[in-house]
This record gives C-alpha cells, structure tokens and sequence, in this order.
C-alpha cells in the first residue's frame, strides 16, 4: 500500500527527529537456536494486564520465528552497547555469532549487562500497515543495570544526559577559571612575544570551552569567551594525556565511527601528543576557516548525529592537514596553533593552553614558543594545584 501524499522520505526524515530506545527482541528456534531482532519500537502498553508492546515489519523472518515460539524476551541495551546493537543488526543467520547469552526464565536470550531483560508471552499480533504490532504479556522482569539507555536518533546512537549534570560542569569552568587567574601575565607575555592569541580551554564532558583568553598587540581576538567545541577526534587528543584508560578508548571509538582514515590520523596524533607532551597543528587555512567554525556552530547547537555526520564529512575532506608534523627548524610555517594539557592535582587534564594566531614561522622558533606553552602550563599546574 503506498504511503497517500506523504513522501517516505520526508516521513523518515520527520519521525527521525523523534528519539527512540533501542532493544533486542529475542527468542529460540524449536532446537534451541538464538533468533532476534533490534527494535527501536519497544513501548510499554498497559499496566492491567501487563503488556509491552514492538512492531516488526511484515516480512521479517525472525519475528516470524518468534510468533511461532509464542514467547520473546525484551533486552533494553545500555548506552555503552551500541557495538551488541550493531553485531544484531548483521543478517538473521550471524546475528548471534561470538555473542555471549543466557536464557531467561522463559528460554530466550539475555544478553550480558543490558539495563533490563522483560520476559513475555506473546498475547496479540495485529497489523499494522507494513508492519504488526505485537503485544506481549509480562511475566517476569529484572533490572540488571540500571543505567542510561542506549537511544537512537537522526540515524545515529547515543546516550541520555540528564539536564541537571550542566551543574558539575559549571564547577569544572570556575575551577578552571581560577587556574587561569596564576598564570594571566605569563599568558599576555608569551602572546606578546610571540604576536599571538593565548587561550586557555575548560574540558567540559566532551567539549572544549574557551575560558580565558589574551592577545599581542595588534593581534586580533578571534576568541568568544564561552565560545565551546565538541572534542571530536582527531582534535582533543591533548586532553587524553594522563587520562583514564576508558575515556581513550571512548574518542578512539568516537574516532572508528569516522573511518579507516581518520581513526589512523587520530591514533598518530595521540601518539605525537604522547610523546612531545604537547600538540601542533599547521594546517592554519582548513583548520580556521572551516573546520574551527562548524565546529564552534556545532557545539553552540549541541550535537546531533546529524551535524556529527557533516563534521565527520568535512574532517574526512581535510585528510591530510590534519595528521601531526615532525617539525623541520628551518622550514616556516603558517598559521601554527600549539596545545599543551594543564594537569589538576588529580593528573587529569581540564584546562589546557592555545597560542594560535601567530604569524609564520620556523620550526626551531615553534619548538621555543612550544617550550615556553609548557613552561606556562606547568606554571599553573604548580600554583593552582600544587601538582
Ligand atoms: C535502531 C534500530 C531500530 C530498528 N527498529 C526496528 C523495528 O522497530 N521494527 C523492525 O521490524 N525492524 C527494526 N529494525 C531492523 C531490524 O533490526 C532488522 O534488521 C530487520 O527487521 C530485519 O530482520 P529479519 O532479519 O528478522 O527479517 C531496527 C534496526 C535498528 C538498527
């Protein structure tokens, strides 16, 4: 049946604005093989009777070996499961494969640390349109994680944030703030010396924000205070110098959704941050006219898997400005900005110090402006928090 006047196109693209869970309809074939299908469908429907409700499409070939066993689990996935999702998206006959299971009372599959596993018989099939909406009855649940759901919108995966962790945040901005306060002179005379732009950036959950800035004489302020950018890979591999183990394995996850190439450039730029304890980048034109921009509009509108697509397209279409530089002190360089991490008394990088702006130079002079960003920073290091 065609879908009237509205344009399938238009109707995906409207009812993708509308954000969904995402679950795992799971149940065995007669031999007690695994069948499942990833749902963003699954609802809640009456508490008297207990029923819960999905719509698979008509033709799907695992709900129609879940209708025959008459019974299914519901498996809500955690946020942090988007891989279990995308493993049971593969086709009907490896969906299960290298998944670890259990069964639940009924016998179908629970998979490990989802939030919570739902166990129903399946009471009404009722079409609907191209699809069924199926209810089931509730006879068992359990919460096993009770943590942020996995959520799907705009064609993308994330995660919930409750509006109330903005107050946290504010706590990492003035802490920052008062950082910056030791080490204001020392930020005006390196900018000075070197006819530039110092910034200090507050890390704030996965965003960059300008907290503090000063700028040589003559030199133009290109920095909005509280002006923010996502620390989308491969930029914000400063911050991830003494980090936990688990927050680089989440941008490097962040940077494997970006492809084959940019993952590569993010790795090598980590690297470089490792081991010269400070960042260069000298692609000046991309990065300032382009890339510094949309990002900058990205983190005022906030992130949407959308606006993370046409970032990701404009990072990939930058390429190669972006992979770090072995620096050759005779070479100049143009439009050169150095990052350098600012540890708190815990060994985590919050802060960290900019000088962009600065006009072209070699690389011996960069490695001296470089020098003195790190002394700066352990300046600060030392007097806000006695590291
Ligand atoms: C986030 C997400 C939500 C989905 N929601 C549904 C849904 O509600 N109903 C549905 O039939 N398929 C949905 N699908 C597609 C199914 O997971 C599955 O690939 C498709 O139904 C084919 O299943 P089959 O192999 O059993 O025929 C969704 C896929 C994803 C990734």
């Amino acid at each position: 049946m065609s879908g009237g006047t509205v344009d399938p196109a238009a109707f995906r693209q409207a009812l993708g604005h509308h954000p969904t869970g995402v679950a795992l309809i799971s149940s065995t074939h007669a031999d007690g093989e695994p069948v499942g299908l990833i749902v963003g469908t699954f609802t809640s429907v009456s508490l008297d009777p207990p029923l819960v409700g999905f719509l698979p499409t008509r033709d799907s070939a695992s709900f129609a070996a879940i209708r025959k066993s008459g019974r299914f689990t519901v498996n809500i996935l955690a946020h942090d499961q988007e891989h279990l999702c995308r493993a049971l998206s593969r086709p009907a006959d490896k969906r299960f494969e290298g998944l670890q299971w259990s069964p639940s009372s009924n016998g179908s599959p629970v998979l490990p640390d989802v939030v919570c596993s739902i166990d129903c018989s399946l009471e009404a099939c009722t079409p609907a349109g191209d699809h069924y909406f199926v209810t089931g009855l509730v006879e068992s649940l359990e919460i096993h994680r009770p943590v942020a759901p996995l959520l799907f919108f705009q064609g993308g995966f994330g995660g919930f944030v409750p509006g109330s962790f903005v107050a946290p945040s504010d706590a990492i901005v003035a802490e920052s703030v008062q950082a910056v306060q030791y080490i204001r002179d020392g930020m005006q005379r390196l900018a000075h010396a070197a006819h530039g732009e110092v910034t200090a950036y507050a890390k704030v959950t996965d965003h960059a924000v300008a907290v503090a800035t000063v700028a040589g004489p003559d030199v133009p302020t290109s920095t909005i205070l509280g002006s923010k950018w996502p620390l989308t890979p491969p930029f914000g591999e400063v911050f991830l110098i003494g980090a936990p183990e688990a927050e680089t394995e989440q941008w490097m996850n962040r940077a494997r959704t970006a492809g084959e190439e940019l993952l590569r450039i993010s790795q090598e730029r980590l690297d470089h941050a490792h081991k010269h304890g400070w960042a260069g980048s000298y692609a000046g034109d991309t990065r300032d006219t382009l890339l510094f921009p949309a990002l900058t509009e990205y983190g005022v509108d906030g992130v949407t898997p959308a606006k993370q697509r046409e970032i990701q397209e404009m990072l990939r279409a930058a390429g190669e400005d972006l992979r770090p530089v072995d620096l050759d002190p005779e070479k100049q360089y143009e439009g050169a900005s150095l990052v350098a991490p600012i540890r708190n008394r815990h060994g985590r990088c919050e802060l960290m110090l900019r000088l962009c702006q600065i006009p072209p130079v070699s690389g011996a002079r960069i490695e001296v402006l470089a020098d003195e960003l790190c002394r700066l920073t352990r300046e600060a290091e030392k007097s806000a928090f006695q590291v």
